[in-house]
């Protein structure tokens, strides 16, 4: 089987790809990147791999890219909620376009099973209300929480119009080795620039999931051997949660740093568009077969951990 595998080199997709690369039946991996966040360092070396360091938007390198593979997976997307508060087309251009071209690409060359990495944003602000794939409605306060539920459209589109068929994950907060943002990014970054103040995000109390990555390639791999048909939307996510206070404390601890100021950019959201509370209900694919081996806790303190081991690499 040979893999297509756009964001190769980011975050989730290097975990996906040093993964993968490991399975005999894999028998080559196209990476298609153009290393906005991605990174070289975040692959494994392998005769497998093929690295093809070019932008999603060029449709024609695309077209020819994509030949002779059986499985998309698609990660490549704007990775910064917040980006469209000053930005507000960029998960339109760095989202919505990206999984488009993406489409016609397959269409063109007749690939017809796709992974799309989604996300809990589609649903919007639902409060503490367990948020379900085919119970809860949609209404996602981000450009970014909209292009994902469009893209899942699309994919339902196309799976009608021209036989591809898709499975998209709406994945809780992912985190863990190569990781290229979020809350732990964030504190590392910031306590390893000053250990004596820290500013934070909203009021603290913001609590969600966190899945870690290597949890999330379980899912990712199991998946590509299902059996695709038309359309399937699965949430992905842990059982329990976590506060950015609660984060924080660990990140502190792993730091030893006992007194610290800090500084809250207050509110309830840590920007426009932030989900604060977040509770996901993922027994669909549970059913299948699937359970996620870290809590919440364990995701945070093993990121935090990684980041501090290779903070070189960062350049924190
Ligand atoms: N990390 C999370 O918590 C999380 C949660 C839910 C969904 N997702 C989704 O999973 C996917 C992967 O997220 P991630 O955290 O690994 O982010 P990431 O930024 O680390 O990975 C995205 C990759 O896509 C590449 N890329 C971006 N724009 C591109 C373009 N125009 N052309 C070619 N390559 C491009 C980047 O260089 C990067 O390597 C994204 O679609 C994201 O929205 C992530």
């Amino acid at each position: 089987m040979n893999l297509f595998i756009s964001g190769g080199a980011g975050f989730i997709g290097s975990n996906l790809v040093n993964e993968v690369n490991k399975l005999k039946k894999i028998k080559k991996i196209i990476i298609y990147d153009n290393f906005s966040s991605g990174k070289k360092w975040f692959l494994k070396k392998s005769k497998k791999i093929r690295i093809i360091n070019a932008d999603l938007k060029n449709q024609n390198k695309l077209n020819k890219s994509i030949k002779k593979t059986d499985l998309v997976y698609h990660f490549a997307a704007n990775p910064d909620i917040a980006a469209a508060v000053k930005n507000p087309d960029i998960d339109f251009i760095e989202g919505t376009i990206l999984l488009r071209n993406v489409l016609e690409a397959m269409r063109k060359n007749n690939i017809k099973k796709i992974i799309f990495a989604s996300g809990s944003g589609v649903y919007g602000d639902k409060k503490d209300k367990p948020l379900i794939e085919d119970k809860t409605i949609t209404n996602p306060i981000s450009t970014y929480g909209a292009s994902k539920l469009y893209c899942e459209n699309l994919i339902a589109s196309y799976s009608n119009l021209v036989g591809i068929t898709g499975i998209s994950f709406r994945f809780a907060n992912v985190s863990g080795d190569n990781c290229t943002h979020g809350v732990c990014y964030d504190f590392v970054k910031k306590l390893f620039k000053n250990k004596k103040e820290i500013n934070i995000l909203g009021n603290g109390q913001q609590s969600k999931s966190y899945l870690h990555v290597s949890d999330v390639v379980s899912a990712l791999i199991k998946a590509k051997n299902f059996k695709f048909k038309n359309h399937q939307v699965y949430n992905l996510s842990t059982k329990d949660f976590i506060s950015v206070n609660e984060i924080l404390k660990l990140a502190l601890e792993a730091f030893k740093i006992k007194n610290i100021k800090k500084k809250y950019t207050g509110g309830t959201r840590g920007w426009r568009g932030d989900v604060p509370i977040v509770r996901i209900n993922d027994s669909k694919f549970r059913k299948l077969g699937w359970s996620n081996k870290n809590s919440s806790k364990q995701t945070i303190i093993k990121t935090i951990k990684f980041l501090i081991n290779n903070r070189k690499h960062y350049g924190f």
